[in-house]
């Protein structure tokens, strides 16, 4: 987790994130869930090399690791906390509150060979010391 930087004014707070400074990778891509329904779920892959970080702009959602070893479960409900995923994490996400937004800050363009979202692919490859 990431504590972001938070000006504090009477106007309205306002939180600000720079790529190589408060995320440890150049900033290539932003992308966002929003209108997320009740009881669905996102995510479910991990990546080979692509870094992201996870902000909860609004609302709240759950996300669960899983690196290999162990399992955790994070809440994110702060617009001012990141969650800063490295490559070969696999990542599911649910119990989105209503109205909820997940911004997430990527390292590479969109490309969907950087993907595992087979589960037992991704075992065999961690299990096989490899990406
Ligand atoms: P997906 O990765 O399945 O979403 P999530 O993991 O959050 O459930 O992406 C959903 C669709 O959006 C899929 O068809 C790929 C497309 N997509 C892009 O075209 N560009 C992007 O940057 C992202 C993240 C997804």
């Amino acid at each position: 987790m990431v504590d972001l930087p938070k000006i504090n004014d009477p106007r309205g707070n306002l939180t600000f994130v720079e790529g190589g400074k408060h995320v440890p990778f150049a900033i290539q891509r932003v992308f966002y869930l929003y209108d997320v329904p009740g009881g669905a779920d996102r995510g479910g892959h991990a990546l080979k090399s692509c870094h992201q970080f996870l902000i909860a702009i609004s609302g709240s959602f759950n996300v669960t690791l899983y690196d290999g070893k162990e399992n955790q479960r994070i809440h994110l409900n702060r617009s001012y906390y990141g969650l800063y995923l490295p490559p070969m994490i696999w990542r599911e996400m649910d119990n989105f509150s209503s109205g909820s937004v997940c911004l997430v800050l990527a390292s590479t363009a969109y490309d969907p060979t950087d993907y595992y979202r087979d589960y037992n692919e991704y075992l065999k490859t961690l299990a096989e010391g490899k990406k």
